[in-house]
């Protein structure tokens, strides 16, 4: 299963990655925002992928299905690493089959349903990103519509990986992984989460304090 970052963080990217915990990036318009500033978001999507080897999603703000294939091919055409994001909508659906008869790796992304993510399998999508948290805030049960779409990509062969998105807590990805999702992409915070333990944290302790007692060293 691939472990991807949710975010534009430049620090927080390469933290992940030179600890080797990620093996991808997500962002979407909304982190763009809070870190591109005054600069040039493409200088930023190339700085993301010089700081991780793997893919890096990155979202396309057009609405028509030509204005997205347009501005998707320009994204692609920025490192080999990207995939085009597009929204789950009639025009991105459309733009989905465009950009993968180009060869573009494609995103589809703001999926809810299980109809949904069948027709983004349809169009060849390379991931589906079902909303796990925000299907949770709309007083659903986010997971289950992930566990459904595990059922039915598996009972047609369907390709298109599942890439758990809008995961909130530790919580969240044990229940994706134990579903079997191709990939999950986690918010930094909940990353960190993953890592700590408060038994690792007094097990450590508890043996440093027992070696510096002996007096020995290694
Ligand atoms: O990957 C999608 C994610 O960024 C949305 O997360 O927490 O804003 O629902 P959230």
């Amino acid at each position: 299963m691939k472990i991807f970052l949710d975010t534009a963080d430049l620090n927080e990217i390469r933290r992940a990655a030179s600890a080797n915990l990620i093996d991808g990036v997500t962002t979407n318009p909304s982190l763009l925002a809070k870190v591109a500033g005054d600069g040039d978001p493409k200088d930023l999507f190339l700085e993301i992928c010089d700081s991780v080897d793997g893919p890096v999603s990155a979202e396309v703000v057009a609405l028509t299905a030509d204005e997205m294939v347009e501005e998707g091919r320009r994204l692609a055409g920025l490192h080999p690493n990207i995939v085009v994001k597009v929204p789950l909508t009639e025009d991105g659906l459309q733009a989905c089959r465009r950009l993968r008869d180009h060869q573009i790796p494609v995103n589809v992304t703001l999926c809810f349903s299980t109809a949904q993510a069948v027709l983004a399998a349809k169009a060849g999508a390379t991931y589906i990103s079902p909303f796990v948290g925000r299907l949770d805030d709309a007083g659903h049960e986010g997971m289950d519509v992930v566990a459904e779409i595990r059922t039915a990509y598996d009972r047609y062969d369907m390709e298109t990986q599942i890439l758990a998105a809008s995961l909130r807590h530790p919580r969240h990805v044990l229940e994706a992984v134990l579903i079997g999702v191709d990939c999950a992409t986690l918010p930094p915070k909940v990353l960190h989460q993953l890592v700590k333990h408060p038994l690792t944290d007094a097990g450590l302790d508890a043996f440093l304090a027992d070696w510096k007692a002996s007096g020995q060293e290694l």
